[in-house]
């Protein structure tokens, strides 16, 4: 079990203090699968990184607890993090991941390069076979192995960076946008992917600021706005029965999930060095009212595994 508790990451900038994740709390049990979405700039990828403790200067994490397992993992020393936990049982496939392979590399030496950096290389022969069975994994042909990335296509390319992702067998593995900047059809053959992975037993977080990507995937959803979880839950439960305004925009501006009119979100997230006071997203809500403007609306359960934080609900 993974389970996240009041994360807090914040960015020390020049302009002030960003607090990019203030307060998140979620759990996922080995198998399930957790999508996070939210608009650009709401703290899904720094979520990630700080469960790998990959968060870099200015960011810092300033408070909660990632146990996995019962055991916090943000407490044990780096060198045993790093030699127990992260891409051992915590991986992560990061924004971008496609476009940042190498470009004098073929595939197999990224295979190579990475088995070397964890201390797993026993040559070329061994690391030749690895490579190919985590293509096959990925449903890639061996051939693709002596390939440079200028000779994959975007999808090809992402799959390479998810097989790297998968190469020390990983309980959880964060996929961050992983079908961002991909065809339609690709991005339904990476969804399928991810999916046959999951029913390999594989635990997987989906961070998206596409609901309708999510939905596909999910068991359960958390809808981060401004650094906040604003609503959690079973997919399912929040995606039939949305109780947050925000969420509810987000499904009406998603096209495969609202099948209705398409309208989008008016305004734009708040910069989070100095957010709204009160709910965050008041400024931008419909029903907001004086006492949004006053006070943080807490988490309350709306329905039995289903959670939102707003004043109406
Ligand atoms: N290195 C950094 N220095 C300063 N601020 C940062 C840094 N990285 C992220 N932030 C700030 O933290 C906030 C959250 O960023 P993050 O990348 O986690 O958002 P996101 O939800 O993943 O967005 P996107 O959908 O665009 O990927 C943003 O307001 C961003 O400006
Ligand atoms: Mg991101």
């Amino acid at each position: 079990m993974l389970e996240v508790r009041d994360l807090k990451v914040y960015y020390y900038t020049k302009k002030g203090v960003a607090r990019a994740v203030d307060g998140v709390s979620f759990s996922l049990k080995r198998g399930e699968s957790l999508g996070i979405a939210g608009e650009s700039g709401c703290g899904k990828s720094t979520t990630g990184m700080a469960i790998m403790r990959l968060v870099e200067r200015p960011g810092r994490i300033v408070g909660g607890e990632v146990l996995l397992d019962g055991t916090d993992v943000l407490k044990m020393d780096e060198e045993s993090f790093r030699r127990e936990v992260r891409w051992r049982r915590i991986s992560m496939v990061f924004q971008g991941a496609m476009n940042s392979l190498t470009p004098v590399y073929t595939v197999y030496q990224h295979f190579k390069e990475t088995l070397k950096a964890h201390g797993a290389y026993a040559g070329e022969e061994e690391a030749r076979e690895i490579t190919v069975k985590m293509l096959r994994m990925v449903s890639l042909p061996p051939e693709v192995a002596d390939r440079y990335p200028h000779q994959l296509s975007g999808g090809q390319k992402q799959r390479v960076a998810i097989a790297l992702a998968l190469l020390l067998s990983p309980e959880y593995v964060i996929a961050d946008e992983p079908t961002t900047a991909l065809d339609v059809i690709v991005q339904a053959q990476i969804i399928n992917l991810l999916k046959e992975l999951q029913e390999k037993g594989m635990s997987i977080i989906l961070i998206s600021h596409d609901l309708g990507v999510i939905s596909a995937l999910s068991d359960k959803l958390l809808i981060m706005y401004a650094g906040k979880a604003v609503e959690y839950g079973s997919a399912e439960k929040v995606l039939r029965n949305p109780a947050h305004p925000y969420t509810k925009m987000l499904l009406e501006a998603t096209p495969r999930v609202s099948g209705g009119e398409l309208r989008w979100i008016p305004g734009s997230p708040p910069d989070l060095t100095n957010p709204p006071s009160g709910c965050r997203f008041h400024p931008r809500c419909p029903l907001a009212k004086e006492v949004c403007r006053e006070e943080e609306p807490k988490m309350v359960e709306v329905e039995n595994g289903h959670w939102a934080a707003c004043h109406f609900t």
